[in-house]
């Protein structure tokens, strides 16, 4: 279970003002909506960019309904995130000739260089990490996509010069 109520991050939405004002307008406008968690949900989504833990605890007390069902429908839907994305997005195969290629290794170093796992972004926001199904170029495994940019038959090797792109 998750507990929002104590130790918000400073850096998340609900504690900087400006970000608190349009989580506000957003359940004021809503509120009395059919559906209104799930509008609300998918505003703060569309305008906040991600819907944190500590948002969807303050949207179950503003809302009064509990945490379980606001993070009940988060948890659901994919399209619903809980971070905020890195500037960048660096996406690992995982498809059967990727894995088979040692994709594993290239994710047990990318941990090493840019100290998240995938379905993480980096402290400094630039890089968020993702585990991708085959992305069709399979005679190139192990592939790594950095932005919309495929790199293939990656060597642990050579993978910190690749994900240096994704750090500035
Ligand atoms: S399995 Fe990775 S590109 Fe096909």
């Amino acid at each position: 279970m998750i507990n929002v109520q104590d130790n918000i991050p400073t850096t998340d939405p609900v504690a900087i003002p400006e970000k608190r004002a349009v989580i506000d307008q957003i359940l004021e406008e809503n509120r009395n909506l059919p559906g209104s968690v799930m509008v609300i949900l998918n505003e703060l989504q569309a305008k906040i960019g991600f819907v944190s833990p500590a948002m969807q605890g303050y949207v179950a007390k503003k809302m009064r309904v509990p945490l379980q069902q606001v993070h009940g429908v988060v948890s659901f839907y994919s399209f619903f995130t809980t971070e905020a994305r890195g500037k960048h997005t660096v996406k690992f195969c995982m498809g059967t000739a990727c894995y088979v290629g040692g994709a594993d290794q290239l994710i047990e170093k990318s941990k090493q260089v840019l100290g998240v796992a995938p379905g993480h972004t980096t402290a400094d926001g630039m890089a968020t990490v993702e585990i991708c199904r085959c992305v069709g170029a399979c005679s190139q495994a192990p592939v790594v996509v950095v932005d919309e940019e495929m790199h293939g038959r990656v060597r642990p090797n050579k993978l910190q010069q690749i994900l240096r792109k994704a750090q500035s």
